[in-house]
């Protein structure tokens, strides 16, 4: 596929950049010349990050939920690499649970981390964004619009962040800034997908068989849509939610019955 984009000489960072989707996101604006910066929490998880992602990337130990770490996190790639261009907030978490068997922690720890911490690392990035020109991309799910049983936590937290994305676009809109999320369909070989979809032979096929394009994604597929977010061929891009999911938002019904299948039998 020739698809070039050139992002020498700009910073991009991706909170929870350190593995699947948003890695491949880091290793992509890599790939285009960017000084590149990634925050999660395990440092095992950063040092293989940094191992793919070039010799001048910098990766940092931060957990989304901690408003502080997540400040001083910034400010360490803010002293690398300078000002941030692109700044990517990716980082969630997931399991399939049963609403009336979901503690209230349980709850708590998917909205803590997708939310809570999307909305900590907008907040404490603001000050290092470069006004006019950022480029600010949530990593949304197909659960902040459609209903998935098992997954009220997930649901709640992803529309909090679609709409966090659109009301952060009009307040910043004034200073330059766009901030847009990004939906990933179904995206082969993530923990997403390990946790959510029915394994193996048949569970893809099921999954394929949603997708109007008759694949699952690729990383690169949801990478391409976000270094187009963040250049200046978007530049008038602001305030959206962009599903990059080969046409399946217009089929999930079987996406709804896929979780379901995934979910071990209850009693
Ligand atoms: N079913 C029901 N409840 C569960 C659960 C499950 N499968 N997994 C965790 N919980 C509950 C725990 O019991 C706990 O509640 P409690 O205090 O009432 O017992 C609560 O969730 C927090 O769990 P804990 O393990 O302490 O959270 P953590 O902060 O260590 O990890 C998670 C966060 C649970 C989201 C973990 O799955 C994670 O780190 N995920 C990141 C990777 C990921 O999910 N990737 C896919 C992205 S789509
Ligand atoms: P993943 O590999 O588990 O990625 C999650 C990343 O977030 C990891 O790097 C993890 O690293 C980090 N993280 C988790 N909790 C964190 C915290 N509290 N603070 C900081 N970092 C944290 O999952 P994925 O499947 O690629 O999903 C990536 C994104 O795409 C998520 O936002 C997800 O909702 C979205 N999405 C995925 C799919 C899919 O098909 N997979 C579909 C739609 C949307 P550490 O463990 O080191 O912290």
């Amino acid at each position: 596929m020739n698809v070039q984009f050139d992002f020498s000489g700009r910073h991009v960072m991706v909170f929870g950049g350190t593995t699947g989707i948003n890695l491949g996101i880091a290793q992509h604006y890599a790939m285009a010349g960017a000084r590149v910066s990634v925050a999660s929490r395990k440092q095992a998880n950063v040092d293989a990050a940094l191992a793919t992602l070039g010799a001048q990337a910098f990766g940092v130990v931060a957990d989304v939920r901690d408003e502080q770490a997540v400040g001083a996190a910034l400010a360490q790639a803010v002293a690398c690499h300078g000002p941030l261009d692109v700044l990517v907030s990716g980082a969630a978490g997931n399991f399939l649970a049963p609403a009336e068997q979901m503690s209230s922690n349980a709850f708590k720890v998917v909205v803590d981390i997708d939310l809570l911490g999307s909305f900590h690392v907008a907040r404490q990035a603001l000050a290092h964004l470069r006004q006019p020109g950022a480029s600010l991309i949530f990593i949304t799910a197909p659960q902040s619009t459609v209903p998935m049983m098992y997954q009220a936590h997930v649901c709640a937290a992803k529309a909090g962040v679609d709409h966090l994305a659109r009301v952060l676009a009009l307040e910043w809109g004034a200073r330059g800034i766009r901030v847009n999320a990004i939906s990933p369909g179904p995206i082969e070989g993530t923990e997403g997908m390990r946790r959510l979809a029915p394994q193996g032979a048949e569970g893809d096929a099921l999954v394929r068989s949603m997708v109007p394009l008759g694949r699952m994604g690729t990383t690169a597929d949801i990478a391409r849509l976000a270094m187009f977010l963040g250049s200046d061929a978007a530049s008038y891009i602001s305030g959206t939610v962009i599903a990059c999911d080969g046409g399946a938002q217009g089929q999930l019904s079987p996406m709804v019955a896929a979780a379901a299948m995934a979910m071990p039998k209850q009693d």
